[in-house]
């Protein structure tokens, strides 16, 4: 079986429908057809200031909310990154062979770091690509699902594993990007132009799976679209109306065509208003189950731990292999 692997950060509290569309709804599938690995991505959030406590619920509720998606336990390997202490030591092998220039030019380290300033931006920051790199390579994944905002990271994670192969010896995969094109990028209500963001957008512009379902029904109702009347595909010209089209059609297992379809004629109000009962059907079972597992922490963090064992075996012999090949003496 191929291998897939990603992660998702555990800042935000509540997953938006952007990281469920573009991402975590391909890792429900993957894990039927992969050998798959997913993660809680915890050391990453630290590259911004978290509250020591609320870091850790957060945690804890990403992987609750990772199970009531519907990965399980059994067809995937699900755990927390600072769990794999391996991860960070490839990392440093891998900052080691990283251009400053190159580091420089990843656009979320420049697009974050404008926004906090210069002062405020951690070296973690802008290592944090490197890190990922780490998290990537050493699992030696084949594909790494994600939304479009992830593509040149894993271009980095195809870079540095092809300089560490040329130069060392061939010891990673050399990994791919799996990214849908219809949600790679699910675009943020009151700026259908930029994605759906929880560091970004305001809070009207992002749909969070754990709201109560009239507050996303408000957003959904409210959200901006163009002052036509007709509802068609058109992100160019119709940005709104299409960032719904794609959140319906995907919600619905439905083709665009058809969801175009079935609105033609009518106004957006129809539009939104089934859309805002869509999500709400969707979500409710979702918030259920998360409530579930959060409900039984000791259950949860015993799940997290098989997943951490399962994952350090195939982490601590890729790092074997990688501290042999640049010649680090091992230690007995
Ligand atoms: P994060 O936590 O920001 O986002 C998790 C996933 O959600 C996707 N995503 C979106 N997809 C479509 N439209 C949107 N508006 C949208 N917003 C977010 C992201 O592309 C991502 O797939 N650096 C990563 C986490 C990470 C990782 C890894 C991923 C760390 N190590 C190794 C893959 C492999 C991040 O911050 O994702």
């Amino acid at each position: 079986r191929p291998r897939v692997l990603s992660g998702i950060q555990p800042t935000s509290g509540s997953f938006h429908i952007g990281n469920y569309l573009g991402a975590v709804r391909q890792w429900v599938a993957l894990q039927e057809t992969h050998d798959a690995f997913y993660m809680v991505v915890d050391l990453h959030a630290l590259t911004l200031p978290q509250d020591p406590k609320e870091l850790q619920e957060n945690t804890r509720l990403a992987a609750a909310q990772l199970l009531a998606t519907g990965l399980d336990p059994d067809r995937c390997t699900l755990f927390v990154q600072s769990h794999v202490p391996e991860h960070t030591q490839l990392s440093w092998l891998m900052e080691c062979l990283t251009g400053f220039g190159e580091a420089s030019r990843m656009t979320q380290f420049k697009d974050k770091s404008a926004r906090q300033g210069a002062d405020r931006t951690s070296v973690g920051l802008f290592t944090y690509p490197i890190l990922q790199v780490a998290d990537i390579l050493i699992y030696q994944a084949n594909q790494v699902p994600v939304g479009e905002d992830q593509r040149q990271h894993i271009e980095l994670t195809r870079n540095l594993a092809e300089r560490f192969n040329g130069r060392y010896g061939k010891i990673f995969t050399v990994p791919e990007a799996y990214i849908l094109r219809e949600t790679a990028k699910i675009f943020d209500l009151q700026d259908p132009t930029v994605k759906m963001s929880k560091s970004a957008s305001s809070p009207k512009g992002i749909i969070d799976l754990l709201d109560d379902p009239k507050a996303s029904a408000k957003k959904i109702k409210s959200a901006v679209t163009d002052t036509g009347t007709e509802i068609r595909f058109d992100p160019e010209n119709k940005p709104g109306i299409s960032n719904l089209l794609t959140i319906h059609a995907t919600l619905t297992d439905s083709t665009i065509a058809e969801v175009e379809q079935k609105y033609s004629g009518k106004g957006y109000g129809a539009l939104k208003t089934d859309l805002a009962e869509i999500v709400s059907d969707w979500a409710a079972p979702f918030r259920a189950r998360t409530r579930e597992y959060l409900d039984d922490p000791e259950t949860l963090d015993s799940l997290l731990a098989k997943g951490a064992e399962k994952a350090r075996a195939v982490a601590a012999e890729t790092l074997a292999q990688a501290y042999d090949k640049v010649g680090l003496l091992p230690g007995k």
